[in-house]
């Protein structure tokens, strides 16, 4: 996990903003990632995939407008063992912006950045990856029946990148590019040379071409074992609840537990969970905690 510079541990970033017009009329009322998932709030699912990748360092950008009910729900993240700390992205000017917003925080050390409306379940493979990451990029591939609403990447009977384009018109694989990016520290000045495209955002794609180009980009392709879900449409939404409410229901256990996972991660004690516990109104989600503090639920 250490950076080429061999500086620290990586951080996280969580990019929660954007306009969420797509789900009108319901972001009128909260931002797409304040949305429920099933049983708990749509961000909660990224940054449980933060939190189990051993990243504990987050930052969250959203909207001036959003930001303070981010900081309602999650506070410091100390009550969980992590940090999260919040910066402002006034315009939705594109997903790398994000490394701009985040320079500051990013300050010399590899980054991974995840968008606060995907959902990963299952398999440890995106967890393996960002942690063996050790300089460049680093981005997934993931089949999909319809790539074009996507970054979409080609590879090579190696899995060398043969071309990487942002909602192509006609794909070139059905490997559509999921929200979750890992860069080492050179990608606020990759991202700071990057120019606006015809709709007038940093591409995340250009950044990741940026990185092609110095022949540093590496893909790792998902395998069927994982769930890529993305949430931004009411269908998407449904889809996401529904599949979650049917592992929770089938299994016993939750997705994105974040006290469960701080927990299980060694980053609150059992105490301390119990605590946590105990200030929670009644509800499923509390009751399945209470199981969580008793061990009573299989781990196996
Ligand atoms: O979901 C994966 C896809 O995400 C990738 O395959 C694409 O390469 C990537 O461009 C992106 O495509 P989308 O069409 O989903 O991007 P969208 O503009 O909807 O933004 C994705 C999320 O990031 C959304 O929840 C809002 C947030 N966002 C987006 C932009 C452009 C921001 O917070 N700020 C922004 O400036």
């Amino acid at each position: 996990m250490a950076s080429p510079q061999g500086t620290g541990p990586m951080k996280g970033i969580v990019l929660a903003g954007g306009a969420g017009t797509r789900l009108y009329p319901i972001t009128q009322v909260a931002s797409k990632q304040l949305q429920p998932v099933y049983d708990k709030p749509m961000i909660y699912y990224p940054l449980a995939t933060l939190l189990e990748a051993g990243i504990t360092d987050v930052l969250l950008i959203s909207t001036p407008d959003d930001l303070p009910r981010f900081r309602a729900l999650l506070g410091d993240g100390s009550r969980w063992g992590f940090t999260i700390r919040y910066a402002p992205q006034p315009r939705p000017e594109g997903i790398a912006q994000a490394f701009l917003i985040g320079e500051d925080f990013v300050d010399g050390d590899p980054v991974c950045l995840i968008l606060g409306d995907n959902i990963f379940y299952g398999g440890s493979e995106t967890e393996r990856a960002v942690a063996e990451f050790e300089s460049g990029a680093l981005i997934f591939g993931y089949p999909v029946r319809n790539p074009r609403r996507y970054g979409v990447v080609e590879l090579d009977a190696d899995g060398n990148v043969v071309s990487l384009v942002e909602k192509p018109e006609r794909p070139r694989s059905n490997l559509a590019v999921p929200g979750l990016y890992v860069y080492d520290a050179r990608v606020v000045d990759l991202a700071r040379a990057l120019r606006p495209s015809a709709r007038g955002e940093l591409e995340i794609t250009d950044l990741n071409r940026a990185y092609l180009e110095l022949g540093e980009l590496r893909v790792v392709r998902l395998s069927r074992g994982v769930a890529w879900l993305d949430s931004g449409t009411h269908d998407s939404l449904l889809d996401a609840a529904n599949y979650v409410a049917t592992i929770e229901h089938r299994q016993g256990t939750k997705i994105a537990c974040i006290e469960e996972i701080a927990y299980r991660r060694g980053l609150i004690t059992r105490d301390h969970l119990a605590a946590l516990v105990a200030a929670m109104p009644p509800s499923g989600y509390r009751e399945y905690l209470e199981r969580v503090v008793l061990a009573e639920e299989f781990t196996g």
